[in-house]
């Protein structure tokens, strides 16, 4: 694992969109897996401009969402359904076909989460994951205490998320459960930028990065992985201990 700094969240930003870039550049057929949120909000807004601005071939890249809420439907606002399609999908006039996102008003979740299992593995395995953390350390929707060797699962979620979760919503939603794409397939992705902006993100990246691995704090996984990259602004990196 690496940790890169940046002076702020637009440089950052910047810095993840020519990843996205590069990587559909280099493999046309790439695998992206999106986390939604407020953080990847203007990496996937410059990644966008960029792609349409230089007319990046991307009809054949696959767009893999690594969760969502149970039982909000994909037009609520607050969904990563929403953000997706509104922030990145739509802007780059993506084929259905190329976007593949669990259903989670579906009656049998445990088809979603195979289905997802599959078009993982029929594609060949993730190229590019980008992800952001919780409050609680956690990586989509694997929370505290999760497995590491999941594959796609749904999951209780942690008090931390349904409160903090409040801030996509316009108003107050009731969040339960999760289903998100495991951590096993994290570790099988060939490279993994988990990105943070912002102070009060500092604590929670100071842990990630200086605790010993545990799934108390799932985003620790990163530490194991050989590709796996920590993006953070100044203010996100500001309580490491940089001598180490
Ligand atoms: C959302 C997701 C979550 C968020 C995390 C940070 O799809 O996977 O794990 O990445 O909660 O959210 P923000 O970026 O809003 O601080």
């Amino acid at each position: 694992m690496e940790t890169k700094i940046y002076p702020d969240y637009e440089t950052l930003s910047a810095a993840v969109a020519q990843i996205m870039f590069d990587t559909i550049q280099q493999k046309p057929t790439a695998v992206i897996c999106l986390a939604s949120g407020h953080t990847p909000l203007l990496p996937c807004q410059l990644f966008v401009k960029k792609a349409n601005d230089e007319h990046l071939h991307i009809s054949e890249a696959t767009f893999l969402g690594l969760d969502e809420w149970v039982g909000v439907p994909p037009e609520n606002e607050g969904s990563c359904h929403y953000f997706l399609y509104n922030t990145v999908f739509n802007p780059l006039g993506l084929q259905a076909g190329q976007i593949h996102l669990f259903n989670s008003m579906a009656d049998d979740l445990s088809i979603e989460c195979i289905t997802m299992d599959e078009v993982i593995e029929n594609n060949g395995g993730i190229d590019l994951m980008i992800v952001g953390i919780g409050m609680n350390g956690h990586i989509g929707f694997n929370e505290p205490e999760v497995s590491f060797t999941n594959l796609s699962h749904v999951i209780e979620l942690d008090k931390t998320t349904i409160e903090v979760g409040q801030k996509y919503f316009p108003a107050a939603t009731t969040l339960s459960k999760g289903i998100t794409i495991g951590l096993q397939h994290l570790m099988n992705t060939k490279q993994v930028l988990l990105i943070a902006n912002g102070e009060k993100k500092a604590t929670i990246i100071q842990q990630t990065i200086e605790s010993e691995v545990s799934n108390q704090i799932p985003a620790t996984i990163m530490q194991t992985h050989k590709h796996g990259v920590i993006m953070l602004d100044d203010a996100a990196s500001s309580k490491i201990n940089k001598i180490n």
